[in-house]
């Protein structure tokens, strides 16, 4: 079947969407408010580093599959199907701002055939397929939710592999008709309710976070008793129940959607009467994490202030260039507060992007160590773990490394004389 589909908000979720629909051979318009962003996308130019994604939107730019506006009524007229790809921040309260998604049901209203379905994919509150009704005001026109699951640096492989596909509906055959549109992906379906699948979004990734929180507690008692927190984890998940997946200690998590999930579901209990002290601990057990690895920084080299630190990875996990509420940004706050001079590369980031004041970002990973009192490895690229040690060693003011992703071949460096904190390592 091939339907004729328009994608609303072309970010990371809403721009693979587009793509990887046209891939399978529908017919998508990408809508956005960004025309900046549509003029780039229209001449093939991706704007995101993602895996597989500029492939996709020149394959669908050629077959004429995929095509990008910023024109509201020829995005949505004539589209049986239109995804609401919105951003869906954390507001002040810790619950998720849905002001996007009602401004765009504002814009889109008026334009929307009779008959079409409105798929909600910004992961949202429960109550929301409702209040997307209530603001379309269009009872001819159905709303059913689609949650997202793919990851940020494959999210192409993970749109076309999903472990699953979530529809809540109120008409099951609506739900089918969705889900006909990922026919050919071979995925199991859960066909639900609209507050069971908006839920769902939510404690998939509350579930992942508290795991990390789990896990970086486990690498702190590791620390303090003479354990190996890899092998720890190692021995704990080749147990079928448990599994190895986001049991890897590190500096904390963030990005764009941990952070905001785990508050959002944390808001939706409280206002449900529930208190959910297990998500609220692990919150706080992230945070404190910052400051942990911060630690191990004055471990090494005493009083930060004045110092020169370098780090390396500044995006919240590799091959990605996205910062939002990057764990590395959070301890860079911390190292900064307490007087360091931090300069940092990151493989995804150019020295021309504004990072945050007070960081001098460099193109070149030994341009940041030069000079530097201490090494932060803050995220998991590749590149770091096949640095040339020697060279590493050169760069330093003092060979100290602090590696928040337990990357590096710590064997090897401490032979080559170099003072290395991990993560749940003494
Ligand atoms: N990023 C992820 O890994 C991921 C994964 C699963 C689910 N999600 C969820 O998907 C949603 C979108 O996330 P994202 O990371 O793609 O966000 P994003 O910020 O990358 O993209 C949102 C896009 O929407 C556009 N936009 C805003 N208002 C608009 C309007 N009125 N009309 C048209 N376009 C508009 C913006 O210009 C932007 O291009 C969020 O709810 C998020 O929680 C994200």
């Amino acid at each position: 079947m091939t339907a004729r589909i328009a994608v609303v908000g072309t970010g990371y979720v809403g721009l693979t969407t587009g793509a990887c629909l046209s891939h399978l051979g529908h017919d998508v318009v990408c809508l956005d408010v960004d025309a900046e962003k549509v003029e780039k996308l229209r001449s093939g130019h991706v704007p995101i580093l993602e895996e597989g994604l500029d492939r996709l939107v020149e394959e669908g730019l050629h077959t004429s599959k995929l095509a990008f506006t910023t024109d509201v009524a020829a995005a949505v007229r004539g589209s049986e199907f239109v995804f609401l790809c919105l951003p869906t921040p954390q507001a002040d309260d810790g619950s998720a701002d849905l002001s996007f998604v009602e401004k765009a049901c504002g814009q889109i209203s008026d334009h929307l055939d009779a008959g079409a379905v409105v798929i909600n994919k910004s992961t949202v509150p429960v109550g929301t397929t409702q209040l997307v009704a209530d603001a379309l005001g269009r009872p001819d026109v159905e709303v059913v939710s689609n949650p997202e699951f793919l990851r940020q640096g494959t999210a192409v492989h993970d749109f076309l592999n999903p472990d699953r596909i979530v529809i809540g509906a109120r008409d099951r055959s609506v739900a089918l008709r969705v889900a006909s549109l990922y026919l050919e992906l071979g995925a199991p379906w859960v066909v639900t309710d609209p507050p069971s699948a908006e839920l769902i979004k939510y404690v998939a990734n509350s579930f992942l976070a508290t795991k990390l929180s789990f896990v970086n507690s486990v690498a702190a008692v590791s620390e303090a008793v003479g354990a190996d927190v890899e092998d720890v984890i190692r021995g704990v998940g080749h147990d079928r129940r448990i599994g190895h997946a986001f049991l890897q200690p590190g500096p904390g998590w963030g990005g764009s959607c941990l952070p905001k999930d785990t508050s959002a579901l944390a808001h939706i209990a409280d206002s449900a009467g529930y208190e959910f002290g297990l998500l609220r601990s692990a919150m706080q057990v992230n945070d404190a994490q910052f400051g942990r690895i911060v630690g191990k920084a004055e471990d090494l080299v005493g009083d930060l202030n004045g110092k020169r630190v370098a780090v390396w990875g500044l995006t919240f996990k590799a091959n990605t260039d996205d910062l939002r509420d990057s764990p590395a940004l959070r301890i860079i706050d911390r190292l900064l507060a307490r007087g360091a001079e931090v300069r940092a590369f990151d493989p995804g980031i150019g020295p021309d992007r504004s990072v945050a004041e007070g960081i001098e970002v460099v193109d070149d990973m030994f341009a940041a160590t030069r000079g530097a009192e201490v090494l932060m490895v803050l995220t998991e690229w590749g590149e770091f773990r096949r640095a040339d040690i020697e060279q590493l060693k050169e760069s330093l003011a003092s060979p100290n490394v602090v590696d928040a992703r337990n990357l590096l071949d710590h064997t090897a460096m401490e032979r080559n004389g170099f003072s290395v904190r991990a993560v749940g390592r003494s």
